[in-house]
């Protein structure tokens, strides 16, 4: 039988999120070298593009794990349930721990294409997806959802239609796609939602997640609902790389992570065909913050055009 890690994990345990254009190998790596959490999470993987000839190499790239990540979940998405299972069924094989399908994500173009938070409107499909996933592959399969499409009161029949499938665990971002991440997190509704998951599938481990800003926090949010198994924290990481530990790091912390993650950054665009330098920029305000002339030297960093221009730049202010 195959180890559930969801089931080796000591409660409570933190969770990085999945987050697109974000969390891909080379951030993750950035994370831990900051301080590990207990799991990670890929970006999500298009089922369809994995299972076509022409988007296979791009998921597989996005699919890439390295030595030292593990336990690590591949997150994917979709809306065609054969794609599910033939995508599921591929990813033991690339030293993935667990699978997780979102059932959450608001983004326009992934609703259109059915996917992401429009499986809340499905449920029947949701389900079918969720199956095939299940019973193509040896590993633990979860979810991530939201409460609901466009009302909160959605989640007492949304959530019960997941549980009743016995995921191995289920990640609930406590708020509705309709609301993004415009308001703050239903917290007032989670020891619902711990009696819902007792009731219905014991077994399932419930992940909270919405506006957890660090390890204290985190703790702070399972004393107050020592039902829940894990929490997951996303933009967490832009307020401060640590926030998995509970060390606050000095302003040199900051720069050498910035240097690692530019290091990293080289790696890969070796490596990978299209790693552009762009996206590259918005992570800057991560590691210059809250000093003075950080402002500055961060509008001077946003006019480069490669790492070998922000490199310079940092070497003019030595910080
Ligand atoms: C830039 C960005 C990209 C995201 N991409 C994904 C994704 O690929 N899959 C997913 O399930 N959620 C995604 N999310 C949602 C986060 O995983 C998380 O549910 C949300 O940010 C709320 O948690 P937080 O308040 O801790 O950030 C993304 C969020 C952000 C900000």
């Amino acid at each position: 039988m195959k180890m559930n890690i969801w089931k080796e994990l000591t409660r409570p345990f933190l969770v990085l999120a999945p987050m697109e254009g974000v969390t891909d190998v080379v951030f993750r790596e950035v994370i831990c070298a900051a301080g590990r959490p207990d799991l990670l999470f890929t970006e999500f993987t298009n089922v369809s593009s994995y299972a076509s000839e022409k988007g296979r190499a791009n998921a597989l790239e996005r699919l890439e794990v390295r030595e030292g990540e593990q336990p690590i979940i591949a997150q994917i998405w979709g809306k065609n349930p054969g794609h599910f299972a033939e995508c599921a069924g591929a990813l033991e094989k690339l030293g993935f721990a667990g699978v997780d399908i979102n059932f959450g994500c608001p983004d326009k173009n992934v609703n259109k294409a059915g996917g992401g938070a429009a499986m809340i409107k499905t449920p029947e499909l949701a389900v079918e997806c969720l199956k095939n996933a299940m019973g193509s592959t040896r590993l633990p399969v979860s979810v991530k959802t939201r409460l609901g499409w466009s009302d909160v009161a959605e989640f007492r029949e949304w959530l019960p239609v997941l549980l009743r499938e016995k995921p191995s665990a289920l990640t609930i971002h406590l708020r509705t796609k309709k609301e993004m991440s415009k308001v703050p997190a239903h917290y007032e509704l989670i020891p619902e939602i711990i009696r819902m998951r007792d009731k219905i599938s014991p077994d399932t481990k419930l992940v909270i997640n919405g506006d957890i800003r660090n390890k204290a926090h985190a703790m702070e949010l399972y004393r107050a609902n020592t039902g829940v198994d894990g929490l997951m924290i996303g933009r967490g990481v832009f307020a401060n790389p640590y926030c998995f530990t509970d060390y606050a790091p000095t302003k040199e912390d900051l720069m050498k992570l910035l240097n690692l993650h530019l290091d990293l950054y080289e790696k890969q665009r070796k490596k990978v065909a299209k790693y552009p330098y762009e996206p590259l920029k918005h992570f800057y305000k991560i590691y210059i913050n809250n000093f003075s002339g950080a402002s500055e030297l961060r509008a001077k960093l946003m006019e480069t055009h490669s790492v070998e221009e922000a490199r310079a730049v940092l070497a003019e202010v030595a910080v």
